[in-house]
């Protein structure tokens, strides 16, 4: 069976803080190791530079996140893991995208309708204030997800209207350009109802908007411990029974702990362990986990190169996904070479990039094979055998069929990650001449 593609963005603002471990990184990452799926997380910088005009953040941020992810344990072996401004396929999708998003739709994004009724009420110009980077923000995020043709995208309540949006832009550019055939997948919002949104010091949701958080890594045992310790508590007295229902230390405690401590420390509560006693506790129970991961935090931000190359790498691998679906895409909207037109025109003899070879053959043991050769001649895949040419013949042709990203999951298995991508990339530049040769067909 093919993979899940699942598929989620990261906004590099900001230092993660505790309520993103537990209700988003932890998560994803325990998604992540399923064998069904067949994972996409991106750090969405180019999203970062609607909300930020300060270089120095935007960076020191991205580097954080990184680092992050793959101190939680994220492998980079098995998830694409990438930064969006390292594909600049994304950008190059975002304005093909653009031109068949109806301008009504981005009108009623929740988002941009929040910042006009904001211009509003305050009195001022609707538009004041309002970039066309927010405007568009739905369009860059459907190129996000449509350029690796994601089934599923887990992201939060608020997020569930781009998804939405990310579809209707998919099915439109598959209707007018598809010719029945559907270049995207029409991608679903997976909203995570059973994880934990995590209390911040004052009780409310962490977040960064209430600067209520408590930093996960950065500055250390020493910030973990401060920040815990500015946790909101009633007055209660040592000795003094607490009800632990709804209380901000329990339910940090409770994502961490497992259930028998978490009910012991609920219990002690009840008993009256004081509320200083109560947030030691706390602190050890979260740093059981977060110590090891912060020394592996700390260890990739005093190695910037080494963080660069596993993106550098995430971004490899994404990108031989993206170029092919690209190369098909602006084929089928018109934006193909002149040189074969031209010269066809004129008589001429085109002479031709190399490209991929398929060939099919029959071997002494009676079977019938097919294999593909890059332009330069290598082997990059070889068949099984086959009891008749049709046979074989159709085993390549359902693999031709593909588009780049089925095609990868129809090799999953059957040979490295590394070279299914190469595979993807040959099948890809061969459908991609097919259809520039189609299409001088047809013109001429
Ligand atoms: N907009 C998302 C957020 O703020 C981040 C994001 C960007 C994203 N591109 C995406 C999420 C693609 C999912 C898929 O949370």
């Amino acid at each position: 069976m093919s993979r899940t593609r699942v598929l989620t963005g990261i906004t590099t603002t900001g230092t993660p803080h505790l309520g993103n471990y537990v209700g988003a990184i932890r998560p994803a990452i325990a998604a992540s190791a399923d064998p069904n799926v067949d994972a996409f997380f991106f750090l969405a910088d180019y999203h970062a530079l609607i909300k930020c005009d300060e270089p120095a953040r935007i960076q020191s941020s991205r580097m954080q996140i990184a680092a992050t992810w793959l101190a939680a344990g994220l492998d980079p072996e098995r998830v694409h893991f990438y930064r969006q401004s390292d594909i600049p396929e994304i950008p190059e999708l975002t304005w093909l995208l653009t031109c068949v998003t109806g301008k009504g739709m981005m009108n009623r994004a929740h988002a941009y309708k929040a910042a006009t009724d904001a211009n509003e009420a305050a009195g001022e110009d609707a538009d004041a204030g309002v970039t066309m980077g927010l405007y568009s923000y739905p369009v860059l995020m459907a190129a996000d997800i449509l350029m690796f043709n994601a089934h599923k995208v887990p992201v939060g309540r608020d997020q569930v209207q781009h998804i939405e949006m990310a579809r209707d832009i998919g099915a439109r550019f598959n209707h007018l350009f598809g010719q029945g055939r559907s270049f995207f997948t029409l991608p679903e919002a997976v909203i995570e109802e059973s994880v934990a949104t995590l209390p911040g010091l004052d009780g409310r949701k962490m977040s960064k908007s209430y600067d209520n958080t408590i930093p996960l890594f950065e500055g250390g045992a020493k910030a973990l411990k401060e920040a815990v310790a500015r946790v909101v508590t009633d007055s209660r007295l040592p000795g003094e029974p607490k009800d632990p229902e709804g209380n901000a230390l329990a339910l940090i405690f409770d994502a961490f702990a497992h259930a028998d401590e978490a009910a012991a420390y609920r219990a002690d509560l009840r008993a009256g362990l004081g509320w200083g006693e109560a947030k030691q506790r706390l602190v050890a129970r979260i740093e059981h986990d977060v110590a090891p991961m912060r020394e592996r935090y700390q260890a990739y931000m005093a190695d910037p190169q080494r963080l660069e190359d596993i993106l550098q790498a995430g971004a490899a691998r994404a990108r031989a996904i993206a170029a092919p679906l690209l190369a098909e895409l602006r084929e089928a909207v018109g934006l193909r070479r002149f040189a074969n037109v031209a010269t066809r025109a004129a008589g001429v003899k085109v002479e031709r990039e190399a490209l991929p070879q398929v060939k099919q053959y029959r071997e002494a043991d009676g079977q019938f094979y097919f294999k593909l050769l890059s332009a330069e001649g290598q082997l990059l895949l070889q068949s099984e055998g086959y009891p008749s040419p049709k046979e074989a013949g159709q085993a390549l042709l359902r693999l031709r069929q593909c588009s780049g990203s089925e095609l990868v999951e129809a090799l999953a298995g059957r040979v490295s990650e590394a070279e299914r991508e190469r595979i993807a990339v040959a099948f890809g530049q061969l459908q991609a001449a097919e259809a520039e040769r189609k299409a001088r067909a047809s013109a001429g």
